[in-house]
């Protein structure tokens, strides 16, 4: 388990708690650690479905990671400063060089833009990998279907989740 070294990290703790503080009145999905982890177990649950096997460290080191970037307030590109401070953290809590570029890949490419209707096709076909499912999951995390902020959110309408998919 050494995702747990990166909570306790303290660069990691900095960042997450600017987070927060900009986000504190946020209406929209924020980026919190439960988003984290609501990614984390989303994916998980994913790759289990298709009988594939996962790493907790990655994959929980990926979602813990993967939008701390954005305590920098208007950041264009939150995925890039995201992987420079996983690259400063992940070594420090016991992170081989294999590993660190699995998750680097997987921050990298974590935004998509899926419609619910080619996520629920691509579910069934069941023949997502781990970057994929991760960039599904980050979407499935966000629960469109009870959001108060929803009718001026940005998402495209078609991306919004309807139901609870997972
Ligand atoms: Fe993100
Ligand atoms: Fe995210």
């Amino acid at each position: 388990m050494k995702y747990q070294k990166i909570l306790e990290n303290e660069e990691y703790k900095k960042y997450l708690e600017k987070i927060c503080y900009l986000e504190k009145d946020r209406i929209y999905c924020k980026h919190d650690l439960i988003h984290s982890l609501d990614v984390a177990r989303i994916c998980t649950i994913m790759m289990y479905e298709q009988g594939k096997a996962v790493s907790r460290d990655i994959v929980y080191a990926s979602a813990l990671l993967h939008d701390i970037g954005r305590f920098k307030e208007n950041t264009e590109n939150h995925e890039a400063l995201s992987v420079d401070i996983a690259k400063n953290i992940l070594p420090v809590c016991g992170y081989t060089n294999s590993e660190i570029s699995d998750i680097v890949e997987i921050i990298s490419f974590h935004r998509g833009n899926y419609s619910i209707k080619q996520i629920d096709e691509l579910v069934m076909l069941g023949k997502l990998d781990l970057k994929e499912s991760f960039r599904i999951a980050d979407q499935l995390s966000r629960n469109c279907f009870c959001c108060k902020a929803s009718s001026s959110c940005k998402w495209k309408e078609e991306n919004k989740s309807t139901n609870i998919m997972m």
